[in-house]
């Protein structure tokens, strides 16, 4: 069978990876892919939210199954452009339709979703320049620090964490009235602030049965010691220490049952990742978010865990027989640690040449933001490469890591270099 799969991020190459080794995968194309995925499979430069041309590519190379990465495509209806065509309509989609995929696309609507199903997570209430003055009035009955979010998708960008009232109000004001985070922020969720250590759980349904996948931590400062700041997600590690089982036993009871019963309840036939943003306080889950896709950098070091054929997974979820397939994951650490381009999250330069990363041996190169120019493989985005080692511990995985890292050189290449220093 071939697979087409959306995206061009480490995400993306560690799914290519996996689906290149499955017996039952043919060929593997990625849209629009990078440097990485063009080794071992097919790129085409085609936009993943341009439905037109991902119809042309799925029709012209005989797809059989597309596995989206990103968001975007999701929250824009990619699984529902596919039911609605005749010549694409019996092609599975990994990924939910629009309807689940609003559980990322609306912060307003996933805590809706929460609160209705019972889904322990922190008190909120959401406002519009209609009622800025309720806002005001809802942020007095808060203790700091004030958690705003944007209601909508805004690159990562649209939640504030701020400790003086003043302050929250002002930015309140610039969300709801003066668009700072453009059409997202029309109306803002105002929210509890949790306590506790962040962590991700992800589970992969096929809308009746699930399998909740291994647990990460991720590093989402640009700077050492969790300082500066924030980005894509800079390192990561699985398992997490701290997710023992009677904690995860709790995340299924409490959060996933209840979400994949809500989902079903709700007439939202969801086919895919749900990426679970959690808050562990004193063993105890909350969730910050979903995400409607796997996280990036957690899949570069969760897939490596997954020891099953991943096209057996994601066949299961298409058929809706997942229950029947076999899920299994190594015990082994995993941890992953990105190397990003100088200036990034703010202003950086691209185009620089990469080097030194075909003679790593000990750790997988998942590459991110590459591509190939002249013949080169240079860098195309702030987070380039992910690189991803196994150990019984985390510092032995970690030293791996770091150790195959000094073989990589690109100009103003940065990276972080305490990755999981609050675990260890
Ligand atoms: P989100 O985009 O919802 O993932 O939020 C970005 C980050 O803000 C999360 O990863 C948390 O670190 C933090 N955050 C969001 N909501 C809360 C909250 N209610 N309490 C504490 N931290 C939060
Ligand atoms: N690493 C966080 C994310 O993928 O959203």
């Amino acid at each position: 069978m071939n697979i087409l799969i959306l995206g061009s991020g480490g995400r993306e190459h560690a799914f290519t990876i996996k689906l290149v080794a499955s017996t039952k995968v043919n060929q593997v194309f990625v849209a629009p892919g990078n440097a990485g995925t063009d080794k071992i499979a097919t790129n085409i430069n085609i936009n993943p939210t341009d439905f037109e041309a991902v119809k042309k590519t799925v029709l012209e190379n005989n797809i059989k199954m597309v596995v989206v990465g990103p968001e975007a495509p999701l929250v824009a209806g990619v699984h529902d452009f596919f039911l609605s065509d005749a010549t694409l309509k019996n092609i599975p989609v990994i990924g939910p339709k629009k309807d689940g995929a609003t559980l990322e696309g609306s912060k307003d609507f996933s805590k809706q979703f929460m609160q209705k199903h019972g889904v322990p997570t922190a008190k909120y209430k959401s406002f519009t320049k209609e009622n800025l003055q309720e806002g005001f009035a809802f942020l007095e009955t808060l203790e700091p620090p004030f958690v705003l979010k944007a209601d909508g998708l805004a690159a990562g960008k649209g939640v504030l964490i701020l400790n003086s009232l003043t302050e929250a109000k002002q930015e309140l004001e610039e969300m709801v009235s003066n668009k700072k985070f453009g059409e997202a922020s029309t109306t803002v969720v105002i929210e509890e602030f949790l306590k506790g250590i962040e962590l991700s759980v992800f589970v992969l349904t096929d809308g009746k049965n699930y399998k909740i996948l291994p647990s990460a931590k991720d590093y989402k400062r640009i700077g050492e010691g969790d300082t500066g700041l924030n980005t894509g997600g800079m390192g990561a590690i699985s398992p997490v220490p701290f997710a023992d089982t009677a904690f995860l036993d709790k995340v299924e009871q409490l959060v996933v049952k209840p979400t994949i019963n809500g989902l079903q309840k709700d007439g939202i036939d969801y086919r895919g990742f749900i990426f679970i943003g959690l808050m562990n306080d004193n063993g105890n889950p909350s969730v910050v978010e979903y995400n409607v896709r796997m996280g990036d950098p957690e899949t570069e070091v969760v897939l490596p865990r997954i020891e099953s054929d991943l096209f057996d997974l994601f066949d299961g979820v298409a058929n809706q027989n997942l229950n029947e397939k076999s899920f299994k994951v190594t015990p082994k650490t995993a941890t992953t640690v990105m190397l990003v381009s100088g200036g990034y999250p703010e202003a950086y330069q691209k185009n620089k040449e990469i080097t030194g990363f075909n003679n790593v041996t000990e750790s997988t190169v998942f590459h991110a933001g590459t591509t190939i120019k002249d013949n080169k493989v240079v860098t195309s985005g702030g987070r380039v490469m992910a690189v991803t080692s196994f150990g019984n511990t985390i510092e032995e995985a970690l030293e791996k890591s770091y150790k195959s890292i000094n073989q990589i050189k690109f100009d103003k290449m940065n990276f972080r270099k305490d990755i999981g220093f609050d675990l260890v």
